[in-house]
């Protein structure tokens, strides 16, 4: 299996993203650590945990990472994911393993990265960037070690791809969810985001998952009732997990009519896990000829991409400018790998057999 280390701010989508990296056969997931982003750096923590243990993988290690970003204030996402991060839900068990305290987190990700063979392991971040850039600029070796970085964030617009991004009136030309601009992730923490995705060693090993794609893997009504594997009016009748995880997509489809008039979410954090197991890793691909994922990246374009970081944080989208807005522009040299489109079929079969096999736990 391929091994992982994934850090991320659960979150909604989030606890898919665990799903998969810890359930798929062919991943191997190292570890996890959490950061502030939905919530503050306690309730992602805490969620984690629960998540694991009700995915029957108590036995990942879960590190408490950064409670802020490096030279900003925090910013949560009450609106979209409740004050928890994890709202929505009443069949949420608590961990029954308490957060690794005793080791640095950054520490903890090197030490279980740079002892896999080189070129095997993946860093996938669905969550602020303030772990992710802490780790490659302490131990900056890593960067040759590892084989990717998958990273959920960002917004390219300008006709990258013609999804909506909110379908309320007067909103038509919106980019980004946080602000009209600028993705969450990639907002909350814009001069970590920036460290990242101008770093020349890592930039050819990355990929980043914006909205442009995860606004086109919707989790529809039919989505939610395969989770549930029986209809809604029967949601009763279905095991406390697949319960669970519905009433996890109800809940953020609610926030998302509400703050977007777009009842169906889109998952966009499963998405950075999954291009592990796409024709983006080669290796993958070669090995798995029928079963692999398909992203549309034209080829293998690539980008050079800028983080706006002037502004401040604002209370409203209004006072915050252009401040985390990703722009994306097409490169010769070592640039980032943008995909714009996806199976989506495909993809919605490999969640559903990561929550068959978390099933049988
Ligand atoms: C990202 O922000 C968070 O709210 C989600 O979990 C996802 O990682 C989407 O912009
Ligand atoms: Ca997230």
């Amino acid at each position: 299996p391929i091994p992982l280390w994934l850090d991320c701010d659960p979150g909604h989508d989030d606890a898919f993203a665990i799903l998969i990296a810890a359930h798929h056969p062919s991943l191997n997931l190292l570890g996890i650590t959490t950061v502030h982003g939905n919530a503050s750096l306690g309730n992602t923590t805490a969620n984690a945990g629960s998540v694991l243990e009700a995915i029957g993988r108590t036995d990942i290690p879960v590190y408490p990472g950064s409670k802020k970003p490096f030279s900003r204030p925090a910013v949560h996402a009450p609106d979209i994911h409740g004050n928890s991060g994890l709202d929505g839900t009443d069949l949420l068990p608590k961990a029954s393993c308490p957060p690794v305290l005793d080791t640095n987190p950054i520490v903890a990700m090197y030490n279980a990265l740079i002892a896999q063979p080189a070129n095997t392991a993946w860093v996938i971040a669905t969550g602020t960037l303030t772990n992710v850039a802490l780790l490659f600029a302490t131990f900056p070796e890593l960067a040759d070690h590892i084989k990717g970085l998958s990273i959920m964030g960002g917004a390219v617009g300008e006709g990258f791809t013609d999804v909506p991004m909110s379908r309320l009136p007067g909103e038509e030309t919106r980019i980004g969810n946080v602000t009209p601009w600028a993705e969450f992730n990639i907002y909350c923490d814009p001069e970590a985001s920036q460290s990242l995705l101008s770093n020349p060693v890592l930039a050819p090993k990355t990929t980043l998952i914006g909205l442009d794609l995860t606004h086109q893997v919707l989790a529809t009504i039919a989505v939610q009732e395969r989770v549930l594997k029986t209809s809604r009016s029967e949601a009763s009748t279905a095991g406390d997990l697949r319960r669970m995880l519905f009433d996890l997509l109800v809940f953020f489809g609610g926030t998302y009519d509400t703050q977007f008039g777009m009842a169906d979410p889109p998952l966009h954090d499963p998405l950075a896990v999954a291009v592990i197991l796409s024709n983006l890793n080669p290796e993958y691909e070669k090995a798995h000829p029928d079963t692999v994922l398909k992203f549309d990246d034209k080829n293998g374009e690539r980008f050079a991409v800028e983080v706006v970081t002037d502004g401040q944080h604002g209370s409203t989208p209004a006072v915050t400018g252009q401040l985390g807005r990703t722009i994306a522009k097409p490169t010769e040299g070592p640039g980032v790998s943008i995909p714009r489109g996806v199976d989506i079929e495909v993809f919605w079969g490999l969640v559903l057999s990561c929550l068959e096999r978390a099933e049988q736990c």
